[in-house]
């Protein structure tokens, strides 16, 4: 998500910090971008040097301190609270007093992000979808204490990058994920249920309720582990049963079958 992001901003002119945990993971990242960008040269929807201008201004650092000149910080790390409330704490002494610091959560409480902060009212939710250069909507989340000049910078950053922002208010799972987690979770319980193949649940999804992807492509795409940490939050919050995550997405998990990023989902890659 942290690169599709990226790749966003640069190609909407931004000057870009990218920050990964290792120098390879930046370099991994920009490769990535480099090579969507490259694809939509060879298409005719980009010129040469309107790439070569996007990827140059992408910088990937692996220190947090370079991410002080920043006007907003899109942070898009592991789905798990405490490293985010230990991130935004140190965001929070890093960056600009001005700096908006928005969290691409996918199910976690941006209330509870914003309080590691000492001023939350600069801590917005911007929620990106996967893939994120190509998926249109961005939601932007409002928290307890978001102030309205965050918000609206997290807006205008959202038609900026092209996207087309919705306003919500921080509600377990937003708008979006309130539908589609549980919807997702259905869809693997039926695998057992009526003992069909991953391929035929996607074709019967695709061919007959018109969906882009099927539902074992598209949690092999966001990441098994990231789709079981959201179904468990909003469980947590909600405790609606098809909120819980499916036993066979918790294996998938623990045995490290993770999807497309780890090679290994439903399918392989
Ligand atoms: N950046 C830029 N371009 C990219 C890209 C990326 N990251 N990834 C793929 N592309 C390009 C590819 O290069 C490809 O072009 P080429 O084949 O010519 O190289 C082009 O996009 C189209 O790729 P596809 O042929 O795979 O395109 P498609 O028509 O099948 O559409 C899709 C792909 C948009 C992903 C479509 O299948 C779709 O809409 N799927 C549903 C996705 C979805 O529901 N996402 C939400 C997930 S839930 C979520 O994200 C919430 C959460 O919190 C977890």
């Amino acid at each position: 998500m942290g690169a599709g992001i990226a790749q966003l901003c640069v190609e909407a002119g931004l000057e870009t910090v990218g920050r990964e945990v290792t120098p390879e993971l930046g370099e991994k990242a920009r490769e990535r971008i480099g090579h969507f960008l490259t694809r939509k040269v060879e298409k005719g929807r980009l010129e040469e040097s309107e790439r070569d201008a996007a990827v140059a201004r992408l910088t990937t650092t692996t220190e947090l301190g370079d991410l002080a000149g920043c006007d907003v910080v899109i942070e898009a790390i592991v789905e798990e609270l405490g490293p985010k409330l230990q991130l935004f704490a140190e965001l929070d002494l890093i960056c600009r007093s001005d700096c908006v610091l928005a969290t691409n959560t996918s199910a976690l409480s941006v209330t509870e992000i914003a309080s590691a902060a000492s001023r939350p009212e600069r801590v917005v939710g911007m929620h990106f979808f996967n893939p994120a250069p190509l998926m249109p909507l961005v939601e932007v989340v409002r928290a307890e204490r978001t102030g309205d000049e965050a918000f609206d910078t997290a807006y205008a950053l959202g038609e900026r990058l092209g996207k087309h922002p919705i306003r919500c208010h921080d509600t377990p799972g937003f708008v979006v994920n309130r539908v589609l987690i549980p919807l997702l979770n259905d869809c693997i319980r039926v695998l057992d249920e009526a003992r069909v193949s991953p391929e035929d649940l996607d074709a019967g999804l695709k061919h007959g309720a018109g969906w882009p992807m099927g539902p074992c492509e598209l949690v092999d795409l966001v990441g098994i582990d990231v789709h079981v940490r959201a179904s468990e939050a909003l469980w947590q919050a909600l405790r609606e049963p098809r909120m819980a995550p499916p036993p066979r997405l918790v294996a998938m998990a623990k045995a490290g079958a993770l999807g497309r990023k780890t090679g290994r989902g439903f399918y392989r890659y």
